[in-house]
This record gives structure tokens, sequence and C-alpha cells, in this order.
């Protein structure tokens, strides 16, 4: 113990910025510093609730131009401070806008816990946690190079970026489906600088399993964020209450498990936090999708939403502990809805429901891709998510593609009305196949400025299905693939096919703007329903 002590002291008198370690709260004027005892000190400015200073390991990480803050900033504020037990506890009540922030820290854990509670939209528009720190210090933003614009030039609104070597830069690029992003963050030498989503941290977000959103970006500032909601292809109403808990944790590099338990905000009177002995969960087996699938229930209603992956083994499922309440449940093949249903979550119990798809198996002559909700194993679906369709490494758009001798890969995933032309697909009907009706149906995930498609088939031209309801946000240019999703079904009139070779041509009902910020539409699969003929390959 005592040469413990020494070697402690010596460290503390060599480090003159790592003042002597304890875990404990300080006040200096209008600043509250938080020493976690573990290399980490933060600053918070009390007029505001902005961070101002994030000290790890003696280096300073926050940004010197911005400070790290909810949105933009919350503005005045009542900033109070309280320990309770070993924790401390500070608590941000925004002046105009419903909204409350909750700091936390614990003794010996290098983490900013926190909540947001909001009993209303907050301006303008979205709510996220955005950390602006210090680029020299965490040079590398998440997902690689995808949201780095050194050296780039905005050229589609104000985030689209484009390099001189032709590729393209965007925030959007850095997200990942909220299914899998329970941790991302930004790294530098020995430090790493996480956000961390646990358990059901998105219970009040919206926008489902397979929302993205911004991760981070880096500029002048490196900012790391966590968005809670926004209108980046915004699906669904936003919920109100508490956001999280969710943590913004400080490494030596390793990027961190997800699995941190918040549990002991349960004893800090924090607004809407609810905690397990109120909260209930529901279990069973999904049956009917095929195994090469991922099987995703998704449960929501107007206050909260969960999700979780069965098992792919025996479709075994658990959810994870929701709130009580009615909600909607749907089964996914993918992110392909098969199958709705309602469970009611009481607390303390768990409700039992097994959920079979209910997706018709019709005859098809031909199908292109999969119905999976994603468009990822057609042309250019490899690359969608990370970069902008004029990008460099973009294939080319368009195509043409023949029924038993080209791949998914050869059937572009997106269609623009004034950019890459049409689709068509060449195929051979036998002469057993041709006096009878056929159905084309198109699946796609988003639509852009009105963008549906426009089936011809040889001759016979389908009517168009209308407008599908607007999502007023830009889609596929930044990177997004998931929107309502729509089918579209055509009954393609008997006589129309002819023995031999037939065509089908895919276009876009719709107009929009120039080149690819016209209206559009990504394709998840497409397929001709119909009898198998005798010289048709199985
Ligand atoms: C949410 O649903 C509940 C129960 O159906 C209803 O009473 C409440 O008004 C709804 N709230 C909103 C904001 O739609
Ligand atoms: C649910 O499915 C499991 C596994 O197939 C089966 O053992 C169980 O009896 C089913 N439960 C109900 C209520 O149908």
């Amino acid at each position: 113990m005592r040469l413990a002590h020494t070697s402690l002291a010596i460290t503390a008198w060599l480090l003159p910025s790592t003042v002597v370690a304890k875990f404990g709260l300080t006040t200096k004027g209008n600043t509250l510093s938080i020493d976690t005892n573990a290399g980490l000190v933060f600053d918070i400015n009390k007029a505001n609730g902005d961070i101002t200073s994030l000290l790890y390991n003696g280096m300073q990480y926050q940004g010197t131009s911005k400070m790290s803050a909810l949105n933009s900033g919350l503005g005045t504020s009542t900033v109070t401070a309280e320990t309770i037990g070993n924790i401390i506890k500070i608590t941000v009540v925004a002046k105009s806008l419903p909204l409350t922030h909750y700091y936390v820290a614990r003794p010996d854990d290098p983490t900013v816990y926190m909540a947001t509670y909001i009993t209303g939209e907050v301006s303008p528009g979205e709510l996220r946690w955005l950390a602006r720190l210090r680029r020299s210090a965490v040079p590398k933003g998440w997902n690689g190079d995808v949201g780095v614009l050194d050296g780039c030039t905005a050229f589609e609104g104000k985030d689209t970026f484009k390099c001189p070597n032709g590729q393209t830069r965007c925030k959007m690029y850095t997200s990942d489906r909220f299914i899998e992003d329970q941790v991302h963050g930004v790294t530098g030498n020995n430090v790493g600088i996480w956000m961390i989503m646990p358990g059901t941290a998105y219970e009040t977000s919206s926008g489902g399993p397979f929302m993205r959103d911004i991760n981070s970006q880096s500029g002048d500032d490196q900012e790391l964020y966590w968005y809670m909601n926004s209108g980046h292809v915004r699906t669904e109403p936003w919920r109100f209450g508490l956001m999280g808990p969710y943590a913004m944790r400080f490494t030596t590099g390793a990027k961190p498990s997800a699995d941190l338990n918040p549990s002991f905000f349960s004893g800090l009177n924090i607004q809407g936090y609810v905690p397990a002995n109120r909260r209930g969960s529901t279990a069973g087996f999904v049956t009917g999708v095929d195994p090469k699938f991922q099987k995703v229930v998704h449960w929501y209603n107007n206050a909260s939403q969960y999700w979780t992956i069965a098992s792919p083994a025996d479709g075994k499922y658990t959810s994870p502990l929701m709130k009580p309440g009615t909600y909607t449940v749907k089964l996914y093949r993918g992110e392909f809805p098969v199958a709705q249903d309602t469970v009611t979550i009481t607390a303390g119990n768990i409700a039992t429901k097994n959920i079979t798809s209910k997706d018709p198996t019709p005859s098809i002559i031909w199908r292109i891709g999969e119905f999976d909700g994603r468009p990822h194993e057609l042309k250019n679906g490899d690359k969608i998510e990370r970069m902008h369709p004029e990008d460099v490494r973009m294939g080319t758009w368009g195509g043409s593609y023949t029924v038993g001798k080209s791949t998914a890969k050869e059937f572009p995933m997106a269609l623009f009305a004034k950019k890459g032309g049409a689709a068509t697909v060449t195929f051979s009907i036998a002469n057993d196949q041709v006096a009878v009706e056929t159905v084309v149906r198109v699946g796609t995930t988003l639509s852009f400025k009105g963008g549906r498609p426009s089936v011809k088939v040889n001759n016979w031209q389908g009517s168009d299905p209308g407008a599908p309801k607007l999502i007023d946000s830009r889609g596929v240019t930044r990177g997004a693939y998931r929107g309502y999703g729509e089918m579209y079904t055509w009954k393609v009139p008997a006589g129309t096919l002819k023995e031999g070779t037939n065509t089908l041509t895919l276009g876009v009902f719709g107009s929009g703007d120039a080149n690819f910020l016209s209206a559009n539409y990504i394709v998840d699969a497409l397929e001709l329903q119909g009898p198998k003929g005798v010289d048709s390959p199985s």
C-alpha cells in the first residue's frame, strides 16, 4: 500500500494537468467540474448545460469553437447538481424548450451517462447529442472516411460533399441501422470516445429497427452524434418521454461493449425513467421465414418501440423489458414485413405469442432480387449506404438483365426519372404460358419526390399506380434506402406475352429536379408471377 501511494503521488506531480484524482464535484464560478477518478474530468456550463471541457488522461478533447451539447445548445437553462449516494447527477432544465437533460457520473468510470426527457417536439425539428471534439486529438470518424470532409466541397445541399478524386462524403453515410447501432465512436492515438446505447435506449426514438441516422462528421471539429429523432427519412411521428439512458465513454482506444447497465438510474429521480420491475416482456417462436433471412420482431405503439432478432436455429425470441401497454408487433424477413399482430404487456409478466409469416408464395416465372426489404443484392446496393449515386466508385445506372443469365448485381438498386435510363428484363416464354394472365410485382423500399415504377411488357404499358405517400427528405443521395416500403402489382393481360423472347421495361413515373434529385425509387425485388412453362428453368 505504501508503495502504491508513493507512485500515485509521483505521477500526479509529473503530470500537472492530472490534478490529484478523486471522484467528486467542484464548482468554480459558472462551471461545474466532475472528476470521475477514472482519467475523465468534464466541465458543465451552469448557464446553459453545455459541456465545456473533456479532459481525459490529461489531454483536452473538447473543441474550442463550439461546445458539446444537445442539438446546437439548449440556451438559457437551470442547471442543478446533486450527489446521491456515490453518484453525481446534473439536471439541466431548458428555459425555452420542453426538455430536461441529465448528466450522471459514477466513481471510477470514465463515462458521461445521459438521458434526455422531452414533453414535446424540440426545435429545430430534431433531437441529438453532439460532442464537438478536437479533430487533431480524435482524427478518425465512424465507418472509415465516409464522413471525412477534408479537401471536399459541398455539391448537394449543405451536407453532401465531393472530393477532388471524385469520391463523395456525407455525415449521413456514417449511419448504421439502430438494431445494430449500440456502440459507435471516434478515435485517435490512445483514445476512443464512444456513444453507447444499451438495452432499450432507443425505446422513445422513432423510425423502428431499420432507421439509420448520423454518427459522426469529421471537419474542423470531430463531431460525434447520437440522434434520438430527426427528419432524416422520417416514417413515424416522434415519441415523447425519456430518451436513453445513453452514455459517452472514454477508452484508451478499444471499442467498449454495449453491455452497460444503467439500472442505477432508478435511484436518481429521473423523469420518465421506468425501472425493470415496472416492465414486462413477450416471448415465443417465429415460424415460416426462410432461414437464410434475419427474423426481426418489432413492437411499437405511440409511446415506445422495441425489437429483437429471433434465433436463426429455432425461431425463438424474447423481447427486451418493455413498458406496459398494447403494442403492434411486426415480423420481418430481413426488413420485409410478413406478419402483424398485437400484444399486451403488463408489468412483471411475459406474454407468450407465436408469430407465423403470412407472406403468400405464388408461382413465379422469374424473380430478380429477394423480397427482404433491402436493395443490397442489386447493382450498387453494396455501396449505396456509404456514397452518393454519382460517386466515381459507383457502377453505371439503368441496365439490362437477362433471366437465366444475369445475376441480381446486374439490375440497378434504384431508378431515376432523369438519370441513368430504364432497366430492361429479357426473358423467354414457353408456348403453354402465352394464353394466361400474369402478374408483375415490384417491391420498393423508398420513394423520392413521388417516384414510382412504370412497367411496360412488350408493347403493353401498365397503368400509373399514383405517387406513394411523400417522405419530405432526400433519400438515396444521402445513403438512405428505408422508407415506408411500397408494393405494386399489375395484371398483364393474357396474350401480351409471346412465345420466345419478351421484354419488360422498368422506368419511373414522376418528375422532380435534375439528375439524381429527380423522382426516384429504390428496388427491393421484382417478379413475374404465372405458371411454370414446359421450357422454363425450374
Ligand atoms: C397514444 O395512444 C393512447 C392509447 O391508444 C391514446 O390514449 C393517446 O392519446 C395517444 N397519444 C398520442 C400522442 O397520440
Ligand atoms: C408456439 O410454438 C412452439 C414451438 O413451435 C410450440 O411448442 C408451442 O406449443 C406454440 N405455442 C402456442 C400457444 O401455439
